[in-house]
């Protein structure tokens, strides 16, 4: 018989095709995704489950699906699913590393770029119909060349931050749990830039533009808070494509109504599709819905990868991109 395979919420047809070749395919070909009960419901009877970051995937439901080898999220991050639950059950969970790096750091460069050169606030005044002539100090903003570049966390899409700053002269900081080896920097640093670790402090401090590339764990929900905020430079912007809760919405929004900080990029919020109301009122700051990996190249490779990974545990071999790899008794 062959193994029954849930799909959570619309994707690319590429993968449902991959996905068909090996299983008996339920899919919920819509974007709203299931309440938690209908998720339940439609998990009975399931081997895997081919799930999105908007999917809640916990224990009750790992034990409603009954027999279920793998979860494989369309996402990088996989703060939605229960990770302990699933190895405590030997249930597979896998991610989409690597494919939307590149993707991801364009769109928090775009972000810096943004909000430094005050571009959507330039768009709604045009449109707004109050442009009447050049002037010497309209919508002027800050430069990004020849400034310093500040990286929390120096994963692959911290150090996609790294190589896009050195074609913007920018001098490299970066704090990570762990300091990379020496040729590590040297590679990511490239040519122009010193990449320098720094300690979270100092950081704060330094950045003229700081990126947030943190996974959220128990440990970087509100990393950036208000006294961190505090630390930074009146003039300096403050970017997060990674998870929401790692910055206090808040506390930023504090920061940003006081001048404490010259301006925000965001791309993730701390309960999405929410968006803090006084944020949305600020002209300093750019908002974004969560379209980090948001390439038609990068999403289908995405969705493609989480069926692959699904259909290796569903065949028994190894999948790509295993989370919790002690369940296939490698660690
Ligand atoms: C997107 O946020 C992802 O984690 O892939």
């Amino acid at each position: 018989m062959k193994p029954s395979i849930l799909v959570t919420r619309h994707v690319y047809p590429e993968a449902i095709a991959i996905l068909e070749a090996a299983g008996d395919v339920h899919y919920n070909d819509s974007s709203d995704g299931l309440s938690a009960q209908a998720l339940r419901a439609a998990a009975a009877g399931k081997r895997a489950i081919v799930c999105q970051l908007t999917d809640r995937i916990d224990a009750a439901l790992m034990d409603s699906a009954g027999d279920l080898a793998v979860i494989a999220n369309v996402a990088v991050g996989f703060d939605n699913i229960d990770v302990p639950a699933a190895t405590e059950r030997g249930i597979v969970v896998t991610n989409t590393p690597g494919v939307l790096t590149d993707t991801t750091a364009d769109l928090a460069f775009a972000l810096i770029l943004a909000s430094a050169r005050r571009i959507a606030e330039a768009d709604r005044f045009l449109r707004a119909g109050r442009w009447h002539q050049w002037e010497i100090d309209l919508l002027c903003g800050h430069d990004i060349h020849g400034h310093t570049l500040g990286i929390l966390g120096l994963g692959r899409i911290g150090q996609g931050m790294a190589r896009r700053a050195s074609g913007f002269d920018m001098r490299v900081v970066y704090h990570d749990m762990q300091r990379a080896r020496p040729d590590q920097e040297r590679e990511w640093g490239i040519e122009y830039v010193d990449i320098e670790y720094v300690d979270k402090e100092t950081l704060f401090r330094e950045s003229d533009f700081l990126s947030i590339h943190v996974p959220l764990t128990e440990q970087t929900r509100h990393l950036v808070g208000a006294a961190e905020l505090e630390r930074m430079k009146p003039t300096a912007v403050l970017v997060n494509t990674s998870r929401g809760p790692v910055v206090d919405e808040k506390a930023l929004a504090d920061a940003l109504e006081n001048g404490r900080i010259a301006s925000a990029g965001l791309d993730v919020f701390e309960a999405e599709p929410e968006v803090e109301s006084r944020l949305l009122a600020l002209e300093n700051v750019v908002l974004v819905p969560h379209i980090g990996s948001a390439s038609i190249k990068t999403r289908t490779r995405m969705c493609t990868m989480a069926a692959e990974n699904a259909v290796a545990v569903l065949s028994g071999r190894r999948p790509e991109n295993p989370v919790n790899s002690e369940v296939l008794g490698e660690d």
